[in-house]
């Protein structure tokens, strides 16, 4: 099984099925009809049998070793996960089965069947489990007092609750170089290396990558990049999470805390607007480590390599802590002062960061409504796209689609992890593609994929003459769009995506890339003039979205730290991160998600809330001073924009799983 796992890892890509411009598609009526709807799917068939002498009934196909879980029976694995394919290649989870022949089976590869019965506990599967792990240690080096992974590493647990006491090897190790950098924020430990494969299946699975591979065979086999290449993918870091050794470690993370000296917060990925679900670790109010937190609804257990690698800004020395006037520290009172003064009475540019909250957008409408009603205001990252129109695809919906198409839009660049989500549809689930792309996209990995390139008629023409298309006759049909090359070609876009949806019945998923730029449409805070162009004060809160207008005379920069896009500013206002900010985010797709800061707000700094709310008294929005906490805030904005309905009703923080650990189970 590993020769044949490491085999398929080495093939190489086959080039997508393209078709010209017009993909023809039959026109005539009643190919226009639309689809019958889906029957809801049957309910599934139960299959009884016996774990240990517990009797369990679970779905027809589970695998033993989930229906063993279901019972807090611990069958250890290696190479089993359950978002990948079983393969078997360790062999850590040898159970014995009747009927069946009188041998250890793998718990991993083999489905529950009627009547069967299994036995975790035996003699025999007991000492074969042993066996395994002593075979896994022989070239396991004494790393455990040094090992990132030491403290969450299964291979310490197994060995304690499943392995022979002691140790027989006395023998030489392999040795290998150490660490290797797979990229600048891998690494790998060959000498840890168990060779379950989860790494190079991953890459070839789920992120259709070529990237990572085995060299040798036996007990020197051995995992490398291709051609010895540094990692490039953007989907690389899952690999760390996967590995159930030290193997693969985070250089980011390296050597800088121990799994048991962090306390760890689920919160929301801020890096784009798919809002990934991810852990935030925290260690003396540093954010040390983030990985991620399983939501299968939104990102399957992935994140890509934005949201797990740049979070270091949060602990950075640069960052600002103080309030500053005309480059001297200050007071908030005198800031926020010269704040107020300086943006009265002049044509005013605002500049959001990308992960603005919805709670300060919702103050910042009211500000825009009343004392600021004439600024403009660009936002980092946004795209062209308008609001969304009617209910839209949800990203769990694309696992039920039949067809996709995928209008104008890279999603590997612009929503990585709605990308991944797209090759689970078709790779794993069967949906059929259509790419519409003047480029050439890393979803032509998929052989079957149809890509029509558009002509000089555009996008928009393209997707119109997918309508009658074959290919979208049998539905779900989900359409999946980007946001086209400018502000009109975009308009014309989400119209022929309309249209084309209306054709064939589908849903549509507009694809917004700034992490909040929903929540932003919604509350009506951009869509307004965004170029700032003859603007002579600005408030930049965030990174600059746009270079600051030459006509700027005032100038805020309201930061976590001061950028050289900042210019010279005129009064800087330290912002929290993060990890620091209470309130919420609404995603692509419309789902609105709280932010759990893991982090306390050291003084002096405070709340943007709370600084936007002293802002508008001093601007003369006089109920900015009935806010004395966010929940108000909160409770305001879902009463205002219904979209933000959720905002009414936070759900209480979920707390941290407690680990169980089941009894020792030596031979
Ligand atoms: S590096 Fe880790 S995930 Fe990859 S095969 Fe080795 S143990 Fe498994
Ligand atoms: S896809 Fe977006 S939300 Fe998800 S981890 Fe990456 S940057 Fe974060
Ligand atoms: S977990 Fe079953 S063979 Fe690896």
């Amino acid at each position: 099984m590993p020769d044949q796992e490491a085999k398929e890892t080495r093939q190489s890509p086959q080039p997508a099925r393209t078709a010209q411009a017009a993909a023809p598609g039959d026109r005539s009526p009643d190919r226009r009809a639309q689809p019958e709807p889906a029957a809801p799917p049957p309910a599934p068939e139960l299959v009884s049998l016996s774990i240990d002498g517990q009797e369990i009934s679970v779905a027809k196909g589970t695998l033993i070793v989930e229906a063993a879980r279901r019972l807090g029976i611990e069958i250890p694995v290696f190479c089993y996960h359950h978002k990948l394919d079983p393969v078997g290649a360790c062999r850590l989870c040898l159970c014995e089965i009747s009927p069946g022949p009188p041998k250890p089976q793998t718990a991993c590869t083999t489905p529950v069947a009627p009547g069967m019965k299994v036995q975790t506990n035996t003699q025999l599967a007991v000492s074969a489990r042993a066996d395994i792990l002593e075979y896994e240690l022989v070239n396991h080096p004494l790393d455990c007092p040094v090992c990132d992974k030491g403290g969450e590493c299964p291979l310490q647990d197994y060995t304690f609750r499943h392995g022979y006491p002691t140790s027989r090897i006395d023998a030489p190790r392999l040795h290998f170089q150490k660490p290797i950098p797979l990229s600048p924020r891998i690494a790998l430990d060959r000498e840890r290396c168990v060779l379950c494969y989860r790494c190079t299946r991953y890459y070839d699975e789920i992120a259709w990558e070529q990237e990572l591979t085995t060299d040798q065979r036996g007990a020197h086999a051995f995992i490398t990049s291709q051609f010895g290449e540094p990692l490039q993918s953007v989907f690389s870091g899952n690999i760390i999470d996967l590995c159930p050794v030290g193997a693969l470690t985070s250089r980011v993370w390296r050597f800088e805390s121990r799994p048991w000296d962090m306390n760890h917060t689920f919160s929301v990925c801020s890096r784009c607007s798919v809002g990934c679900n991810v852990t935030l670790w925290e260690r003396r109010n540093q954010l040390v480590r983030l990985t991620s937190h399983e939501n299968d609804a939104i990102d399957d257990g992935w994140i890509c390599d934005r949201g797990r690698f740049e979070y270091t800004e949060v602990n950075a020395p640069e960052r600002l802590r103080q309030p500053q006037l005309g480059g001297q520290p200050a007071t908030w009172e005198a800031a926020l002062q010269a704040v107020a003064e300086g943006l009265k009475g002049r044509r005013l540019g605002i500049s959001l960061r990308r992960d603005v909250t919805n709670e300060e957008l919702y103050l910042l409408s009211r500000l825009l409504a009343g004392p600021l009603k004439e600024a403009r205001v660009a936002m980092e990252g946004r795209t062209y796209l308008p609001p969304p129109q009617g209910e839209t695809l949800r990203i769990e919906e694309l696992d039920t689609c039949k067809a996709i198409v995928v209008l104008g839009a890279d999603t590997e660049k612009e929503t990585p992890i709605v990308n991944l989500r797209l090759k689970k549809a078709v790779k794993k689930l069967g949906a059929k593609l259509l790419l519409i792309n003047a480029a050439d996209l890393d979803l032509d990995r998929w052989p079957d994929s149809v890509h029509i390139r558009p002509g000089e008629a555009g996008l928009a023409a393209a997707a119109r003459q997918l309508i009658g298309h074959e290919l979208l006759q049998s539905g779900p049909v989900g359409i999946v769009h980007g946001q086209g090359p400018d502000e009109t070609a975009s308009a014309d876009l989400v119209a022929a995506a309309q249209e084309l949806a209306g054709s064939c019945g589908a849903k549509v998923m507009p694809l917004y890339q700034a992490t909040n730029e929903r929540g932003a449409l919604v509350t009506g805070v951009v869509g307004r003039p965004d170029d700032l162009v003859g603007c002579d004060a600005v408030l930049c809160f965030g990174p600059p979205a746009v270079p600051l207008p030459a006509s700027a005379r005032f100038v805020v920069a309201w930061d976590t730290v001061l950028r050289p896009a900042h210019g010279r500013p005129d009064v800087i206002l330290p912002a929290l991160s993060f990890a620091e900010t209470q309130g919420s985010y609404t995603s692509l797709e419309g789902r609105v998600q709280f932010l759990r800061p893991p982090l306390q707000v050291r003084q002096p700094l405070r709340e943007s809330w709370d600084l936007l709310c002293d802002l508008g008294v001093r601007l003369g929005l006089a109920e900015c001073s009935r806010y004395a906490g966010i929940f108000q805030i909160q409770r305001a904005a879902a009463a205002a924009f219904p979209a933000l309905a959720a905002l009414a009703d936070p759900p209480a923080p979920e707390a941290p799983a407690r680990p169980v650990l089941l009894g020792a189970s030596r031979p």
